[in-house]
C-alpha cells in the first residue's frame, strides 16, 4: 500500500512538472516580439521595451513576465468596468489591451522578460 501510494505520488508529481514546462514552452517569445511590433506598443515603450518616449511610459524589458501578464490582464479587468483591486484603469493601457488576446498577453509578458534589462536580476 504504502509503495503504492509513492508511486501515485511521482505520477501526480511528473503530471504537474510535464504541465507546467508545457505550459512555458507553449508562450512563444518570436511571436510576443510580433505582436509588440504589430499593436505598437514600441510608439511609447520603445523598440527595446526600455527606451521609453516619455518618462511616464514604463521601462517593460526585463520585468518579470508573471508581473507583465498580469498587469495587461488588470487592464482588461479595469475595461470591463470591475473595481477590485486587480483591476487598472487607465485610458492609454485600457483601450491598448482591448486588442490583444490572451495569447498574445502572454508571449508579449514573456517576450519582455526575456530582454535584456537592469530592471531584473539575469540568472
Ligand atoms: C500611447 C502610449 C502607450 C502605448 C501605445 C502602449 N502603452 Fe503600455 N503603458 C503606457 C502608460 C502611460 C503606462 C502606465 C499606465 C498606468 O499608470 O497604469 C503603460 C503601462 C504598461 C504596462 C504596465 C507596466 C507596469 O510596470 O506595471 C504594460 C505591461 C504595458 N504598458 C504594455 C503595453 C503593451 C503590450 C502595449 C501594446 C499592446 C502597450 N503597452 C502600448 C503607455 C502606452
Amino acid at each position: 500500500m504504502k509503495k503504492l501510494s509513492s508511486m501515485k505520488l511521482a505520477a501526480t508529481l511528473g503530471l504537474v512538472i510535464a504541465f507546467t514546462s508545457g505550459t512555458a514552452a507553449a508562450q512563444d517569445l518570436v511571436a510576443g516580439q510580433q505582436a509588440f511590433e504589430k499593436f505598437a506598443c514600441a510608439s511609447c515603450h520603445g523598440a527595446d521595451a526600455k527606451s521609453s518616449t516619455l518618462p511616464s511610459y514604463p521601462v517593460l524589458a526585463g520585468q518579470h513576465a508573471d508581473y507583465l501578464l498580469h498587469a495587461l490582464r488588470s487592464y482588461k479587468r479595469g475595461a470591463t468596468g470591475s473595481t477590485t483591486v486587480n483591476a487598472r484603469n487607465n485610458a492609454v493601457m485600457t483601450a491598448m489591451v482591448q486588442q490583444l488576446s490572451e495569447a498574445d498577453m502572454q508571449n508579449i509578458a514573456a517576450w519582455l522578460a526575456s530582454l535584456p534589462s537592469d530592471l531584473a536580476v539575469r540568472r
